[in-house]
């Protein structure tokens, strides 16, 4: 039997269709309760994240519960630094705990290479996932991704999360030569491990810059750009229909400089972004992608119906996908996020 190409796949490829396609970024994870209970299952997160048995699951959870357009490869943008060789520890109410790299000597320690060993489970979970995908009505495609250098970047030197990543921007400051030690290490091993996503199965690559927005537009360029188009152009050069998403969460006006120099195929954006400059900015040239407020969906109720229904007016004259401008909120009601789907897939070509 021939498969119908799949709905999102189309959309990256320019087309334009109502209803869009929708997934949700974090679709997987803490609002499902049958997450919880699957999560209980492994002490260790990371654990969890290389065990293929979890990772097919918690991956396909959130397409028997919605039936969304796509499923996203359940991982973490941290397995790099820990395959990387630097202590990483998810603590339960704190989140990552990292040991911070701060000198060149520490950068030097680490592996030149992400260890396959550690990471060859995740590939293993998209060749299962793949197969188990194809009994699904609505025949979603599977999103792979890794965060971008600069955001793991951050956590690494940081050692975890930050409010305001100033031993990261005060090295690259400092430093530049230095720290673009650390930033091209991650350009390979970020290449690397997309890569081996691909030949493992995966369709679609998303690449998460979540702190994108906290650097000035020079260094913007430096640290955020040019080694996401490094990664890009490494991608392309051996898969070069293979569609990219690129996030560079924050990034404001520098959406624009972001998708004109990277070579993304789509660009998803957060829920800052002003829906009129987002179309006649990005939605031009590339797919968008994007932005309902995760704290609307959490509330829920009218305003958050207003929200979806402008959104959707706004991008449908071209190709969209919906999404959210950041991820599902753990206290997100699973009620709120059905009403969404509904919602969207209502739509009609007029
Ligand atoms: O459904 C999906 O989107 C796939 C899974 C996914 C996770 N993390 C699972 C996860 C994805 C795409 C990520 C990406 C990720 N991880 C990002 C970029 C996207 C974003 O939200 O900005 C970042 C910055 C991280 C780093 C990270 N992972 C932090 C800061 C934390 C702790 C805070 C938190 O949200 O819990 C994590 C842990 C994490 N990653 C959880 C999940 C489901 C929760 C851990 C648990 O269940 O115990």
């Amino acid at each position: 039997m021939i498969q119908q190409q799949k709905l999102i796949l189309k959309v990256l490829q320019g087309e334009k269709h109502l209803p869009p396609p929708i997934w949700l970024m974090r679709q997987a994870g803490r609002h499902l309760p049958e997450y919880l209970k699957l999560r209980s299952q492994a002490k260790n997160f990371l654990n969890f994240c290389y065990s293929p048995r979890l990772c097919v699951e918690a991956t396909l959870q959130p397409i028997r519960r919605y039936n969304l357009d796509a499923a996203i490869l359940f991982s973490d943008i941290l397995v790099i630094p820990d395959a990387l060789g630097q202590q990483v520890n998810f603590i339960s109410g704190t989140g990552p705990v990292l040991n911070p790299i701060l000198t060149v000597k520490e950068i030097d320690e680490l592996n030149l290479k992400p260890s396959y060993e550690k990471l060859s489970p995740i590939y293993e979970s998209i060749e299962q996932i793949t197969e188990k995908l194809q009994n699904f009505d609505v025949n979603p495609a599977l999103i792979g991704f890794a965060g971008a250098p600069w955001t793991v970047a951050t956590y690494m030197v940081e050692g975890g999360s930050s409010k305001d990543y100033q031993k990261t921007r005060k090295w690259a400051y400092e430093s530049p030569e230095e720290f673009s030690l650390l930033i091209d290490l991650l350009v390979d091993a970020t290449s690397q491990h997309l890569i081996q996503q691909i030949k493992s199965g995966i369709e679609v690559v998303q690449i998460f810059d979540s702190w994108a927005g906290v650097l000035s537009p020079f260094q913007f360029d430096r640290w955020v750009i040019k080694p996401t188009k490094k990664i890009i152009d490494r991608i392309k050069l051996k898969f070069p229909e293979l569609p990219i998403i690129g996030f560079p969460r924050g990034a404001g006006l520098l959406y624009k400089r972001f998708i004109d120099q990277t070579g993304v195929d789509a660009i998803s954006i957060d829920s800052s972004i002003s829906l009129p400059w987002a179309i006649e900015n990005l939605q031009k040239n590339v797919v968008v992608q994007g932005n309902l407020d995760n704290l609307s969906l959490m509330v829920g109720g009218g305003l958050m119906e207003a929200e979806i229904v402008n959104i959707l007016a706004a991008f449908s004259k071209g190709p969209f996908i919906f999404n959210l401008g950041h991820g599902v909120l753990p206290d997100t009601p699973i009620s709120n996020v059905e009403r969404l789907i509904k919602l969207v897939r209502s739509v009609k070509n007029d």
